[in-house]
């Protein structure tokens, strides 16, 4: 379909939606992600979805909306990936890793003791800055060795789940990695990029994944990061996905939420045991 249409048809793009359009967009994004869109994300709806039409030589919305609504996959794929916010970067609160390193590993590896392999789960990992984040915390403790634990990260955006894949990342814009840390865990292949090292690469397993869809995840998982996802989601939903996370993880299991993200009913199941820092306690769901 993409090959058909990038060979004909014009090049220039609608000024602005007309609201009829803006609205079917908004619900359509809803639909496909659960995110609260609303007016305010005109103008990157407008900036984005203009390049789509460029880039497939539509002229008008409605050609755009009646692509999504034949049921393309392709491009509902690819609308998918644009409604998604996915601003991140290495060791985004701090304190999260410190507390990983300093009090999570050593209370799930005792020092001289065998451990079962430690299952983390990064959900909303967006380009991978967040799990090779939590990676390189884990293996600064130690008596972590690398293929002491697994990182399941997943995302709705396919794009980014490629990229956290690749674990490549431009030189020039990385933000929260320190250089000891660029020059201890990346190589510098001679592109401008710096890629993640093989030992991190290979902890991670990454997946596409809609948190509303089924989870196909075993319980017992030790640890979840799911930071800076809830907010997109209303406090119904975002009470759902934490009632979830419960289901998947034993007594003592950490939980690890965004700064701004206070969601009700956390407590049922979860002490507080630092800033936006939780552990399971034995409530049954
Ligand atoms: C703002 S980023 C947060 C990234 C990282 N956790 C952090 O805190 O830096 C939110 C991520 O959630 C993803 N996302 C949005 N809706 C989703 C959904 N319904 N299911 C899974 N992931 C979703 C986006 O694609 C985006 O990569």
């Amino acid at each position: 379909m993409k090959t058909q249409l990038a060979n004909q048809g014009p090049t220039s793009v609608p000024e602005k939606f007309e609201e009829y359009q803006l609205t079917e967009f908004l619900e359509l994004g809803h639909k496909l992600t659960g995110i609260q869109l609303d007016e305010s994300k005109r103008s990157m709806l407008y900036a984005r979805l203009t390049r789509r039409l460029r880039a497939l030589r539509l002229s008008t919305f409605d050609e755009y909306l009646a692509l999504l609504k034949s049921g393309n996959p392709e491009e509902i794929e690819t609308f998918t990936n644009v409604v998604t916010t996915n601003l991140t970067y290495f060791f985004r609160e701090p304190h999260h890793f410190e507390y990983l390193r300093d009090n999570v590993v050593p209370a799930l590896i005792p020092p001289g003791k065998i451990a079962e392999p430690i299952r983390v789960w990064s959900a909303g990992c967006s380009s991978g800055e967040e799990p090779y984040s939590i990676a390189m915390a884990m293996l600064e403790n130690p008596s972590c060795k690398p293929g002491s634990f697994r990182i399941l990260c997943t995302d709705l955006n396919t794009e980014m789940i490629l990229d956290t894949k690749n674990g490549e990342y431009r030189e020039d814009s990385v933000r929260g990695l320190s250089s000891e840390r660029s020059s201890k865990w990346f190589e510098a292949p001679a592109n401008g990029k710096i890629l993640a090292k093989q030992e991190l690469r290979e902890a991670l397993i990454c997946k596409k994944l809609n948190i509303f869809d089924s989870w196909p995840i075993r319980a017992g998982v030790h640890i979840i990061f799911c930071r800076n996802l809830l907010i997109y989601f209303s406090p119904d939903q975002q009470t759902k996905i934490v009632t979830g996370f419960a289901k998947l993880q034993r007594a003592g299991g950490y939980l690890f939420l965004g700064h701004s993200e206070a969601v009700k009913d956390v407590d049922k199941y979860y002490k507080r045991i630092g800033n936006t820092i939780f552990q399971r306690t034995s409530t049954k769901v």
